[in-house]
């Protein structure tokens, strides 16, 4: 049944608010201002509430269930995360303001800043882009500029593998910038015969995701590192799946010249309809003046009786603003709880879970699913979801037949060198219980793959609407009423 529209539940002479008589005399609207053919809704402040607040409840969200869906990394986002982003002393505050009446703002970016930096083992950061695909178009701005800087103009490749996540050629292109896709070996690693065949005097950098989107840590990342260097390359990291190496391994330390991180992904910072995110990019020593300005900075140092003073500081060789103001603040406050609630040990402890989790799902499920890369994973693996004995069956299906078991999807179709992929992420935030009840859910599936197939082929069943037009849902959205006339 489709849900009422508030034009089909409003019924004539019903208010929400009744307003007293004016005590002063009425005053015209001016011509013009007011449309008298407005068919308004007429509901109660009950009706209302109800309406909408049954509506929110359709949508699935991480506060409602388990959303396993790979490199999106959807952890639980802590409440107190919440609470402090709403304190007065920083909603209530202007970054046009002094800086003198801004400290503790100030104060707090400056320590994140610290943080990142001590936690990814890099010498500079900047907290101003807005997601992890406008840090990697940070990033390759910076690479570009330190090429340039140096006359060596050439330089206009960049290399990216073919499992990577789709923003990192987009970004690149964006950046004016020449992508050249790299073959993954047989385990899943960066193929190292074809990366040496294309290094030469035209290589501006590589943009590595490690773990990458397969979930599995490169076995040569310090061989490549090597490579790439020996040919006046630079390395960027897509950092977006740090989660899984959080106080194991510093990027910075194994090479690494840029970074960004997603804090909308690994510190729990909320995304997808939740948004926005935030994509800091950290950078080693030789970069640190191309960063974006302003960066948060002492400006005066403090003392015993006198705390520092903060300020701003524009880098010599800047490529200059990439966002306005400090980029997305509230994301810098949650980020900033989070990591002081954790503390080292606790973020330590973050990545063993999460890829303790996910090695726990792909050893239960890969007898059953077939696993085209069948190593030890980090944080997400990737399944493939198909199998010869039931050909019509296709990993749309199996995403779709899980929501009838009130599991969120993983990711299907990416990485895009899995053919039916099914790429799935738990994360440290779920319990044993909640990871055994979606692996039987799994395992059920598959049963139904080989007997019931149209069980999958229809599903889901369950949800408030059936199996949507994957094409039309995204191009032809219906985004408001229908007026009762037009309806
Ligand atoms: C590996 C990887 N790189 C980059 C991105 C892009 O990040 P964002 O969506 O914040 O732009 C994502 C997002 O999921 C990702 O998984």
């Amino acid at each position: 049944m489709p849900e009422p529209t508030i034009y089909e539940l409003s019924s004539p002479g019903r208010a929400g608010v009744r307003f007293p008589e004016p005590d002063v005399p009425a005053t015209p609207l001016p011509e013009g201002l007011l449309r008298k053919d407005l068919p308004l809704p007429e509901l109660s402040e009950l009706d209302v509430v109800r309406h909408f607040t049954h509506l929110s409840t359709k949508n699935y969200s991480i506060d409602g269930g388990f959303y396993p869906l790979g490199s999106c990394t959807m952890k639980y986002n802590p409440k107190i995360n919440e609470e402090t982003a709403r304190l007065p002393g920083f909603t209530m505050t202007h970054p046009l303001q002094p800086i003198e009446t801004v400290q503790g703002n100030l104060a707090m970016m400056y320590q994140l800043q610290e943080w990142l930096k001590e936690i990814t083992g890099f010498a500079g950061i900047t907290l101003q882009p807005a997601a992890g695909a406008q840090g990697e178009l940070t990033g390759v701005l910076i690479m570009r500029a330190y090429h340039c800087s140096r006359g060596d103009v050439k330089r206009t490749k960049i290399l990216i593998p073919d499992s990577a996540h789709g923003t990192n050629p987009a970004s690149t292109a964006m950046s004016g910038m020449e992508v050249l896709s790299l073959p993954s070996d047989a385990r899943g690693n960066i193929d190292l015969d074809a990366l040496r065949a294309v290094c030469d005097d035209t290589l501006a950098g590589l943009m590595l995701t490690n773990p990458n989107t397969l979930g599995l840590f490169d076995e040569h990342v310090l061989d490549i590192v090597d490579i790439v260097h020996k040919a006046g390359g630079l390395v960027y990291g897509d950092g977006a799946n740090l989660n899984a190496l959080l106080g194991i391994v510093r990027p910075g330390d194994t090479g690494f010249d840029i970074m960004h991180l997603n804090l909308h992904k690994t510190f729990s910072t909320p995304h997808g309809g939740g948004g926005p995110g935030s994509g800091p990019v950290v950078v080693a020593k030789h970069l640190v003046d191309f960063l974006p300005t302003p960066v948060v900075t002492i400006i005066e140092e403090g003392n015993e009786e006198m705390p520092p003073l903060y300020g701003y500081a524009t880098p010599t060789k800047s490529i200059g603003r990439i966002k306005s103001f400090n980029g997305h603040f509230g994301m810098l406050v949650r980020a900033y709880t989070y990591i002081s609630m954790h503390g080292a040990e606790g973020l330590r402890e973050i990545a063993e879970l999460s890829v303790l989790n996910a090695n726990y799902i792909l050893a239960r499920l890969k007898n059953i699913y077939h696993v085209p890369y069948d190593r030890i994973c980090m944080h997400e693996f990737v399944a493939e979801g198909k199998w010869d004995d039931a050909p019509e069956v296709h990993a749309l299906d199996i995403a779709k037949r899980l929501m009838d078991y009130n599991f969120h999807p993983p990711t299907n179709y990416f990485p895009l060198i899995v053919h039916e992929a099914l790429m799935i992420e738990p994360t440290e935030t779920e319990s044993k219980q909640t990871l055994d009840t979606f692996i039987d859910a799994m395992v059920k599936i598959a049963e139904e793959a080989h007997t019931q197939p149209e069980l999958l082929k229809e599903a889901p069943h369950n949800t408030p609407v059936g199996r949507l037009d994957e094409i039309k849902a995204a191009k032809e959205l219906v985004l408001c009423c229908m007026l009762p006339e037009t309806a």
